[in-house]
């Protein structure tokens, strides 16, 4: 045994507890955090590596998490294919977004990455002991946000309309990004990561079908740079739905499930040899105290059974979650008796 209940766990080891760990930890709910956003931005804290460094930390030593997620964003590879990117308060902005047909010309700039590696490097400084996971954006969620040029729609209707009527154009782009995440989980495994994660938060806005035909084959790339360095790999296709069940032990070796679905469910119906991730649903925050205890406390039957689950969350937290619920989860997972 290592002293990582996360990375025993990923290894297949046997542990007396589920690890625990947040999408979007690092970035968002923290008051700690908050303070240092009133003085920088998104960019500013990304270019400084102490900084980008002590926000990656943040929640190990504020909630008492088993891992540490990258303080990065999935959008900074069309920032390196050279589009010109804004984290505005409505969101992100692109300010050459993906408009016609026929017109778009992009180029890898590998150097455009290179602050991530120092910031990974710094983190692995900090705290060597620490699982860090490193992430980049699914091929088709990348895609999806390079048409934002507006912050205000979230619909993502410009973005579907060109895929389903420049298929070949779009699937052209999609390579591109693909290129692009492929050198970037390199260098994120050459600066120090222990584990990857690829988010595929949008991959239920198309038919699961089609995502397999079309998409997964670019996703099964980016994870396959893990896999074939030995870097464990988790992979986040939110609202895959059915299409759970072509997840296999080739393309990841745990999958990160939403909260629509249950937790037993899940596992019936991916792979026995993939581990699962998740799935409480982050707006059970909100909820009373009681009613997150009933959920918890319905948990334990299958993390007495299941070895192979990372507890987390069905999708990332909202800015407005108190965190002293979160950390009151966090010590309910670790304290609890799992009859292990
Ligand atoms: O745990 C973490 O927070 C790690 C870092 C992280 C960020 N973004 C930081 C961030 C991670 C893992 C992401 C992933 C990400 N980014 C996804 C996939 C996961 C998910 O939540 O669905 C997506 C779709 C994005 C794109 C993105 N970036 C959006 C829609 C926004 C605006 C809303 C928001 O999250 O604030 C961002 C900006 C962003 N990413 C910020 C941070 C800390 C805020 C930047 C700022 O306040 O200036």
């Amino acid at each position: 045994m290592s002293n990582s209940v996360f990375l025993d766990t990923l290894s297949g080891k046997k542990t007396n507890r589920p690890p625990v760990w947040f999408m979007r930890q690092a970035g968002r709910i923290l008051p700690s955090y908050q303070k240092l956003k009133l003085t920088h931005n998104f960019n500013s804290l990304m270019k400084n590596k102490e900084l980008a460094s002590k926000v990656t930390l943040m929640p190990i030593n504020d909630l008492g998490v088993d891992a540490a997620i990258l303080f990065s964003d999935i959008l900074i590879i069309p920032e390196s294919m050279g589009m010109n990117l804004e984290f505005t308060d409505n969101g992100p902005k692109f300010y050459n977004p993906i408009v016609n047909s026929g017109s778009n010309v992009f180029s890898f700039d590998p150097s455009k990455l290179e602050h991530v590696y120092s910031n990974i490097k710094q983190i692995k400084k900090d705290n060597s002991l620490i699982p860090l996971i490193g992430f980049c954006g699914g091929p088709l969620t990348t895609f999806l946000f390079m048409f934002r040029g507006n912050e205000k729609d979230k619909s993502f209707n410009s973005a579907l309309k060109f895929f389903y009527s420049n298929k070949k154009e779009s699937l052209k782009i999609i390579e591109q990004i693909t290129e692009a995440s492929v050198e970037y989980v390199k260098g994120q495994i050459d600066s120090g990561i222990d584990c990857f994660q690829l988010f595929e938060t949008y991959c239920g806005i198309i038919p699961s079908s089609m995502y397999k035909q079309l998409i997964l084959p670019f996703s099964i790339k980016i994870l396959d740079v893990a896999r074939d360095k030995n870097i464990p790999t988790i992979f986040f296709p939110k609202n895959f739905n059915d299409g759970l069940k072509y997840i296999n032990k080739d393309i990841c070796d745990y999958v990160s499930i939403d909260w629509n679905l249950s937790l037993e469910y899940a596992r019936e119906i991916v792979d026995k040899k993939v581990g699962i991730q998740g799935n409480m649903n982050p707006r059970l925050f909100y909820s009373s105290n009681e009613e997150i205890n009933k959920y918890l406390n319905s948990l334990v039957t299958f993390g007495e059974k299941n070895y192979d689950w990372v507890f987390n969350l069905g999708h990332g937290f909202l800015p407005d979650i108190d965190y002293k619920k979160v950390k009151y989860v966090v010590e309910w997972i670790k304290e609890t008796n799992w009859n292990r």
